[in-house]
């Protein structure tokens, strides 16, 4: 692929050659020396026009590792504010000789628009409420590394999927990878498509978490939400919150997962994100070798 815009854009051999390659990144970055000169020719730009704490810092961390020269924009900081357009923006960033340009923007598309416009290997660090593939990437990682293998696994995707990137990117990779999907949460917050993509709805929590090996909990976003389809949040967090006490009734162990940020005692308490079955620095760590994989593979196809 020429670009990272999303999952769906992806198929098996790919994910396996992100993932072996991010083995060996992994390892890397356990070193004493945790930098490789790999990219020393390549400058990457960090474009977010949404904010970011994991993604944003994860990318520069492992561009970084791998040598390559990285800038830094933040809309809320930029000539976007005097009304610069997207085409612009990228345009004159690029003028300065930019190879790969990572960009997290709300709008959906906003990855396969700029792909087509401008010179250069796009990766979508999250665009609206579409994809967010490195993320999918890290928890499918992540599950692969907790549970030795993603095919066959029963993954539960808990709680706000109507305005999740996360929920779709994780879908899809998912099920490339031979996983069995379901999705719990209110129905205000299940999209009407999703039974289309082969995923079932389970609306009863307690059963959803019967089933699954895996919980991977989403953060209500309450910045995208319309307050007449939401639950009040005392409702959700009754119905649908994660807690120590639902957990310990199920009679095994699951693995929890949280893309972040986390909505403490909202989608789920303090206890069990903290607690041993909880996976989510996990996820956090693993960002930066899959990330690194990813820029290194596309880094590849740059004309040098
Ligand atoms: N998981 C994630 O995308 O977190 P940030 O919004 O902090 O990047």
């Amino acid at each position: 692929v020429e670009h990272l815009l999303g999952i769906k854009y992806l198929n098996t051999n790919d994910i396996d050659l992100i993932f072996k390659t991010a083995d060996h990144f992994k390892e890397v970055i356990n070193r004493p020396i945790k930098k490789v000169p790999s990219l020393r020719d390549i400058t990457i730009a960090n474009l977010f026009f949404e904010n970011s704490t994991r993604t944003k810092l994860s990318f520069e961390l492992a561009e970084k590792r791998l040598s390559a020269d990285v800038i830094n924009f933040s809309a809320s900081q930029s000539s976007v504010k005097k009304g610069e357009t997207l085409i612009d923006t990228v345009n004159n960033i690029l003028s300065m000789k930019v190879d790969i340009v990572v960009m997290r923007h709300p709008n959906v598309g906003a990855g396969v628009f700029l792909s087509k416009h401008v010179d250069a290997k796009i990766i979508n660090a999250g665009d609206g409420t579409h994809e967010h593939p490195t993320q999918a990437l890290l928890d499918s990682y992540s599950i692969r590394e907790k549970l030795g293998s993603v095919k066959g696994k029963k993954i539960v995707i808990v709680g706000d999927v109507l305005h999740s990137r996360v929920a779709l990117s994780n879908i899809f990779a998912l099920q490339l990878q031979g996983a069995k999907v379901k999705v719990c949460g209110p129905t205000t917050l299940i999209p009407k498509y999703i039974t289309s993509l082969g995923v079932e709805v389970e609306t009863n929590l307690k059963k959803a978490l019967e089933w699954c090996d895996v919980a991977n909990v989403l953060r209500v976003q309450h910045e995208r939400m319309d307050i007449k389809y939401f639950p009040s949040t005392r409702e959700y967090t009754q119905l649908f919150g994660i807690n120590k006490e639902i957990l310990d009734n199920l009679g095994k162990k699951i693995v929890i997962m949280h893309p972040g940020p986390i909505n403490r005692g909202v989608e789920i308490t303090s206890d069990v994100a903290d607690s041993n079955e909880s996976i989510i620095l996990n996820q956090v760590e693993n960002g930066v070798a899959v990330r690194m994989a990813v820029i290194y593979l596309l880094a590849q196809q740059v004309k040098r």
